[in-house]
């Protein structure tokens, strides 16, 4: 096949929920697309980096958390569930939570089947003799689960604060499938990021590498590649802003002066100073977090933090139906 035809192929080849994303998120006033689209090859190997960098502080703090209190959730929730993963877990952080459990099998969810597949065979690799059952779906929405663990009880694990993408009615939304899909007696592992001073929290999402910026830039290079732009990237620069009335990091693309550029075709203008909305990292304090659980049917029974209670773990059960007092 020649280049160009290659390159065609892989215009045409888009994915259609990105297309979709992508042309409506520049056509909204302010402009904004879903952080979900920055989980391309090379955004994941940037979002890898980011969670080494100094400023970095969650997956470290959590990756600590969890060391230290694997044990208090193996002996909160027994033996023998099969631990269901939200996101499929290429972190190190699942490994821990699974040494300690013993789990009776390990159900990895992601949207994505080249993550999942990688995921999956190095953890079945390293826990001989677990029953690894991968699913590749959205979790968003409630999740038929494998057969062989429809009768046994199940724990959620959901890490990293990834929660926090998620506006808090969307938050709800997810919490309330999750409960759906493992059924009852479920418990779930979350972790949440706490609100913190606003220069900590900006430098997490700003660090002095500029591996975040390239991390947020990196989505225009994805629209160029994927749906034939031709914006110009560098003419644009990253921000991030804490937004204290929503609780949350925003980050922004800001075009640094006029620029036109087109998507597929289409031709779309933005003016220096103006902004594409690229993600929201909700941060929760410790009620705050308890309650969010609990608006999503889940009953928070453990936590643990850090010595500087910079992030949180929390265990919790599925509410059972019963009557409001
Ligand atoms: C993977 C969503 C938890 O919000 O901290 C890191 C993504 N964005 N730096 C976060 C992210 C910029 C991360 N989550």
């Amino acid at each position: 096949m020649l280049k160009q035809e290659i390159e065609d192929g892989q215009a045409s080849l888009a994915d259609p929920a990105f297309r979709q994303d992508v042309l409506r998120g520049f056509d909204m006033r302010p402009r904004a697309i879903p952080a979900r689209w920055f989980y391309d090859r090379a955004g994941s190997e940037l979002f890898e980096q980011i969670t080494d960098l100094p400023e970095y502080y969650p997956t470290r703090t959590e990756t600590a958390i969890l060391r230290a209190c694997a044990p208090e959730i193996a002996a909160r929730a027994g033996e023998g569930r099969a631990v269901v993963e939200f996101g499929s877990g290429s972190s190190t952080k699942t490994p821990i939570l699974l040494q300690a459990v013993a789990p009776a099998a390990y159900v990895p969810i992601d949207i994505s089947g080249d993550f999942l597949r990688e995921s999956s065979a190095g953890l079945a690799s390293a826990f001989p003799g677990l029953d690894v059952l991968p699913v590749e779906a959205d979790f968003m929405h409630p999740i038929a689960l494998p057969m062989q663990v429809a009768a046994t009880p199940k724990l959620g694990f959901f890490p990293g604060s990834t929660i926090g993408n998620m506006i808090p009615h969307s938050s709800v939304d997810l919490l309330r499938a999750m409960k759906e899909s493992l059924g009852e007696g479920a418990m779930l592992v979350i972790g949440m990021d706490r609100i913190k001073d606003a220069a900590t929290l900006e430098a997490a999402y700003d660090d002095a590498q500029g591996v975040t910026a390239a991390f947020n830039l990196n989505l225009l290079t994805r629209i160029n590649r994927e749906l034939a732009g031709t914006i110009p990237v560098e003419r644009f620069r990253h921000r991030a802003i804490w937004n204290d009335d929503r609780a949350r990091i925003e980050m922004h693309l800001e075009a640094t002066e006029d620029v036109a550029f087109t998507i597929e075709g289409r031709p779309f203008e933005m003016t220096a100073g103006e902004t594409i909305h690229t993600e929201n990292s909700h941060k929760y304090g410790a009620r705050d977090a308890r309650i969010l659980l609990r608006a999503g049917g889940w009953t928070p029974i453990a936590e643990w933090t850090d010595p500087e209670g910079k992030f949180a773990v929390i265990l919790a059960e599925a509410q059972a139906a019963r009557l409001a007092p």
